[in-house]
């Protein structure tokens, strides 16, 4: 068995971002919407930089408009994540792309979305939970509906809050309001920091919204005092190299830092963030950080479990994903 045969956990997955570029485009076809400039002549998505890939990102949501469609949208994400050996995943899902933010509407997409979960369940052997991100551009208004959302559908399920977007506009603290909201309703809590904000973002994550989990956090490499803390505050980082390399932050794996993190004893786990859009999957995330780093099968197991223990489930739901992890 290869390295990247090996079975593995994501934390890190938005779920739009997961459409297979062919998936949006049959949608677009059959609701006769014209979004032939989001696509490569290959077929892939088109993007120069970050804000280009947020707004080509916002284009292709624009077909997914129904309960159905993010029914549709699911199944095929499990279909390919379960292909590529994911066996527990969990997704980012924005009220702002299912319903606009009205509660009704989003539990309608919901309750689609949980049902072609159980289906994949059954059908592909992977086990799936849903954190609830509001989104940073869209301003901490509009992140109050999402936490209301999220707060309302609080659950075995829906079992987080999160926050993604760009993350060069506005703080982290214009959205503490939406986070404490999150935390009340019994949700565990994470957030974009340290992607394109510097580690000032990470500590402000920490500090300001409380998080135990940062979405990428990649840049606290840059400070040795944030690095202590993120240990001893045992704060975990959904890290995503393939996104990284793409989106220009390392110019390859072998320069990417998730390496020295895990070094100074931060908790680091690998996740793909939207894999068509960055020609990735677990499996070659695996392969990448294989042949940068020289992991083997022990240093992706110690992965699978620092991913396992900051898995934003109940503890049943652990213990099964820990039993199939040790199946395979
Ligand atoms: N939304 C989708 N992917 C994202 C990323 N990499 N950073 C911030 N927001 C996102
Ligand atoms: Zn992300």
């Amino acid at each position: 068995m290869t390295v990247a045969d090996l079975p593995k956990i994501e934390l890190h997955l938005h779920h739009e971002g997961a459409a297979p570029p062919a998936f949006i485009r049959q949608l677009a076809h059959e609701k006769r919407i014209d979004l032939s400039g989001i696509f490569k002549p290959d077929g892939s998505y088109d993007f120069r930089d970050f804000a280009h890939f947020l707004s080509v990102y916002e284009a292709a949501c624009e077909v997914l408009k129904s309960p159905e469609d993010f029914r549709r949208l699911t199944l095929a994400i499990l279909e390919e994540s379960a292909a590529n050996g994911v066996v527990y995943s969990e997704t980012f899902l924005s009220p702002d792309f299912c319903g606009g933010g009205d509660l009704h509407a989003w539990q309608d997409y919901l309750t689609a979305i949980q049902d072609a979960a159980d289906e994949a369940e059954r059908k592909f052997d992977i086990t799936l939970r849903g954190v609830v991100t509001c989104v940073r551009h869209f301003g901490p208004e509009q992140a109050k509906f999402s936490a209301h959302c999220a707060a309302e559908t609080a659950g075995d399920w829906v079992t987080g809050f999160g926050m993604g977007g760009n993350e060069s506009i506005g703080t982290q603290g214009e959205f503490k309001w939406a986070f404490d909201c999150a935390r009340e309703a019994g949700l565990h809590l994470t957030t974009h920091a340290g992607e394109f904000g510097g580690p000032e973002s990470v500590r402000d994550a920490i500090h300001d919204l409380g998080v135990e989990r940062v979405g990428h956090g990649v840049r606290a490499i840059e400070d040795p005092d944030l690095i202590r803390e993120l240990v001893d505050r045992d704060i975990t980082l959904e890290v995503c190299p393939g996104s990284n390399v793409v989106l220009g932050l390392y110019p390859d794996f072998a320069a990417h830092p998730i390496a020295r993190l895990r070094e100074a004893g931060v908790n680091v786990t690998v996740s793909t963030d939207d894999p068509p859009f960055f020609h990735t999957t677990m499996r070659r995330e695996y392969e990448m950080l294989s042949e940068a780093f020289g992991w083997n099968a022990e240093d992706f197991a110690a992965l699978n479990e620092t991913a396992l223990n900051a898995a934003f489930c109940d503890e049943d739901t652990r213990a099964r994903v820990k039993k199939r992890l040790e199946k395979t």
